[in-house]
């Protein structure tokens, strides 16, 4: 229905103008963390905590794990994911917006951790070979994308057979929402 409604680019256009307006939000997310999770993070990444999970304990990453983290913001779950599988592990996250991309690499220099990658891309055409990583986790991105099947199975494409997807988002129960919510910016990207 959403398809007949309006475009791709029109929805993922509104999605990146609102996060770029994000200025200083304050981590409406952190709620979703432990205290000691929490503190692994720079003080100034806690702010960026936009997501609305916690999936990288679900992720039940093992030292040496291979990691994606689609639609990846400031790189909370990232920097959490690269605790984790440690100095022979890697993290690679996605995310479409060059400035986040930059907050990302800033926030992962402040905490000193080198087994981070963070890509300017978009989840919906992953620039990562088939089945190179070991996991996916996301939090509160895939809901944004307009095509929420092909982010799925490019996930499974850059997945190994056998890896692990751990996914915090939100759902609807319905597909028959009125066209006012389907269409409102706030709706896609609030
Ligand atoms: C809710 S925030 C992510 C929060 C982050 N996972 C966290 O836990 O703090 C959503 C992010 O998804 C990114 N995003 C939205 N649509 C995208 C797409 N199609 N491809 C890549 N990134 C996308 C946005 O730029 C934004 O940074």
């Amino acid at each position: 229905m959403t398809r007949d409604l309006m475009f791709k680019d029109e929805i993922q256009q509104l999605v990146a103008d609102a996060y770029e307006a994000v200025e200083d939000p304050d981590g409406p997310g952190a709620r979703n963390y432990a205290p000691e999770q929490l503190e692994l993070l720079p003080a100034s990444a806690r702010r960026w905590i936009l997501g609305v999970g916690n999936p990288v304990p679900a992720a039940h990453l093992q030292p040496g794990d291979r990691v994606l983290d689609l639609g990846c913001g400031a790189g909370i779950d990232a920097q959490l994911a690269a605790v984790e599988v440690g100095p022979t592990g890697h993290v690679t996250g996605v995310d479409m917006l060059p400035s986040m991309v930059e907050r990302c690499r800033a926030f992962a220099q402040e905490a000193g951790r080198d087994n981070l990658t963070f890509v300017n891309a978009e989840m919906e055409a992953l620039p990562l070979a088939d089945g190179h990583v070991d996991v996916v986790v996301s939090n509160g991105s895939i809901n944004l994308s307009a095509r929420k099947s092909r982010v799925l199975a490019e996930a499974l494409r850059a997945m190994r057979p056998g890896g692990r997807l751990a996914v915090a988002d939100l759902t609807i129960d319905e597909d028959d929402l009125p066209s006012e919510i389907l269409t409102h910016p706030s709706a896609w990207a609030g």
